[in-house]
C-alpha cells in the first residue's frame, strides 16, 4: 500500500459526473471534538482516508470507544488518558488538535510537538498562546508540549499571525474555550467553512458559540457538553481538484454533493480562466469555453484562493496560453510540485514566493514524486494532458487526503491505474 504508483495515461477527455466525499480538515478536528464529552457522539460523512485513520487510532490510544461502519464513525470519550504519544503523533500534524479538547475538559494535555512538513515550518506558538491567554501554562519538555491549568477562564484573544489567522489553533483554542468559565472572544479568526463546521457540531453537543466564519468568534463557556450526530461538510478541496480535472481535460464534469457557496474563489477564478460554471444547490458542473487563459493568483486566508488548491491550479496554468503567475501568501515554500511539472516540460520560474507559469502547449509524462498530498493531486492532474504515461511515486501521500481519487478520475473516463508495490 504504502509504494503504490499512480499511472495517468495523458490524452482521455473527462465527462460525466463524481460524488465528492467529506471533508477530510472538517474530520480530523470533529472527531477530536468527541472528547470533550463522556456521551457517545455520531459522525456521518467520515471520509475514507489514512489522515482520519490516524486520528481515530489517536482517539483510541487516548482511551476512547471509537466504531466505524463505512462514512459512519461512533466516538464514547468516557474514560480518557492525556497524553498522545510521539510515534502515532509524528505521522500527522493535524494530532495537534486533540490539545484543545483535551485541555477544555481534563484541564491537561500532552502531545508531542509536530515537526517541520515539505510545506514548510509548521509552528504552533498561536495554539499556545491562544491556551496560555485562557489561563494555562504551557512547558516543552522531552519533544511534547505540555498544557495545563488549574481552571480556564474567558478573555479576550487575537490570533492573528504573521501570515493572517490559523486554521487549527481557531479550531484549537475555540474546543478549549468551550468549557471554560466565562466568555471568549477570539480576534482574528479563522474563517474557513471547517471552522464553522466544528462550531456547529460544538453547538450541536451544548456549547454556546457565536460568529463562527466571521473573524471574530464568541464563546460563552458552559459547564459540559453532552453527545451529538453530525454530517461532516463536502470536502471543497477535493471538489476544487475535480473542477481543476474538468478544466484540464473535460467536456462537462459534473461534481455532486458539493456546497457551491465555499468554492466560489475556485469557481471565480476558473470562470477568469476561460471555463464555463454552473451550480444548482448541490452540484457544480465545469464545461470548456472557447479556450483557456492565463491567471494571475494570489493564496489567501477563506473566502480568499486556498493555498490547497494551489498546486492543482499551476496544473492547469502550465499549459493555459500566456503568462499566469501564482503567489503564495499561505505558506511561501509550498512550491515542491513544480520543480516536478519542469520535468514534466513545464515553464515555471519561481520569485520568492512568486511562480511565473508561461503555458506550454503540451507536458510530456515523466517519473515524479509527490511532496504532500496537493502536491500530488497536482502531478496526477498535469499527467491527465501529458503526452505519454506519467508515473506517480509516492501515492501514500495522496492516500493521506482524496478518498479513492483513481476510481474516481476512472469513473469520468481517465486512463489511470494503481500499482501495488
Ligand atoms: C490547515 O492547516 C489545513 N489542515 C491545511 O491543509 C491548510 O493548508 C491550512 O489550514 C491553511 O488553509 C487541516 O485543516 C488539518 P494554519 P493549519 O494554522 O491549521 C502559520 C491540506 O493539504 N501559523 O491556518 O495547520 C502557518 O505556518 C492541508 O489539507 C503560525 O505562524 O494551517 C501558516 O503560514 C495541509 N503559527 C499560516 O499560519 C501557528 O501557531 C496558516 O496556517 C499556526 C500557524
Amino acid at each position: 500500500m504504502a509504494m503504490d504508483k499512480i499511472l495517468v495515461h495523458g490524452g482521455a477527455t473527462l465527462q460525466g459526473s463524481v460524488r465528492i466525499s467529506g471533508s477530510k480538515n472538517s474530520a480530523l478536528p470533529i472527531l477530536a471534538a468527541a472528547l470533550l464529552t463522556r456521551e457517545p457522539c455520531i459522525i456521518h460523512h467520515v471520509p475514507d482516508l489514512s489522515d482520519i485513520n490516524y486520528m481515530l487510532q489517536i482517539l483510541s490510544q487516548l482511551g476512547a470507544e471509537v466504531e466505524r461502519a463505512s462514512g459512519t464513525v461512533t466516538i464514547k470519550a468516557e474514560n480518557i488518558k492525556t497524553h498522545a504519544p510521539y510515534d502515532i503523533v509524528r505521522k500527522m500534524r493535524a494530532s495537534v488538535c486533540v490539545l484543545g479538547p483535551l485541555l477544555g475538559r481534563e484541564k491537561e494535555a500532552t502531545v508531542a510537538l509536530p515537526g517541520g512538513c515539505v510545506i514548510g515550518d509548521r509552528p504552533i506558538d498561536l495554539h499556545l498562546k491562544g491556551f496560555e491567554a485562557l489561563g494555562a501554562k504551557v512547558r516543552v519538555v522531552g519533544g511534547d508540549v505540555k498544557v495545563f491549568a488549574a481552571e480556564l477562564r474567558g478573555t479576550s484573544i487575537s490570533l492573528r499571525g504573521k501570515y493572517g489567522s490559523t486554521v487549527l489553533g481557531t479550531d484549537n483554542v475555540m474546543m478549549a474555550a468551550v468549557l471554560a468559565e466565562g466568555t471568549t472572544v477570539i480576534e482574528a479568526a479563522a474563517a474557513e467553512p471547517e471552522v464553522v463546521d466544528l462550531a456547529n457540531f460544538l453547538n450541536a453537543m451544548g456549547a454556546r458559540i457565536e460568529g463562527a466564519g466571521t473573524r471574530r468568534i464568541i464563546i460563552e463557556g458552559v459547564s459540559e457538553l453532552h453527545g451529538a450526530e453530525h454530517e461532516v461538510i463536502p470536502d471543497r478541496i477535493e471538489a476544487g481538484t475535480f473542477l481543476v480535472a474538468g478544466a484540464i481535460c473535460g467536456q462537462g464534469v459534473t461534481l455532486r454533493n458539493v456546497k457551491p457557496s465555499h468554492l466560489e474563489s475556485i469557481t471565480e477564478r476558473l470562470k477568469m480562466a476561460g471555463f464555463h460554471l454552473e451550480n444548482t444547490e448541490k452540484t457544480i458542473t465545469i464545461k470548456p469555453n472557447g479556450g483557456a487563459k492565463p491567471l494571475e493568483l494570489t493564496t489567501e486566508p477563506y473566502p480568499g484562493f486556498p493555498t490547497d488548491m494551489q498546486a492543482q491550479m499551476c496544473a492547469l496554468l502550465a499549459t493555459s496560453p500566456g503568462i499566469s503567475t501564482v503567489t503564495e501568501n499561505i505558506f511561501p515554500q509550498r512550491f515542491m510540485h513544480l520543480s516536478e511539472m519542469k520535468r514534466m516540460g513545464a515553464d515555471i520560474k519561481i520569485e520568492g514566493s512568486t511562480a511565473i507559469i508561461q503555458g506550454v502547449e503540451k507536458l510530456s509524462a515523466a517519473p515524479v514524486m509527490a511532496s504532500d498530498l496537493r502536491a500530488s493531486a497536482a502531478l496526477v492532474l498535469a499527467g491527465l494532458k501529458a503526452e505519454g504515461v506519467t508515473e506517480i511515486n509516492r501515492v501514500y501521500h495522496i492516500d493521506r487526503g482524496y478518498e479513492h481519487i483513481d476510481e474516481k478520475l476512472a469513473e469520468l473516463g481517465a486512463r489511470i491505474e494503481r500499482v501495488k508495490v
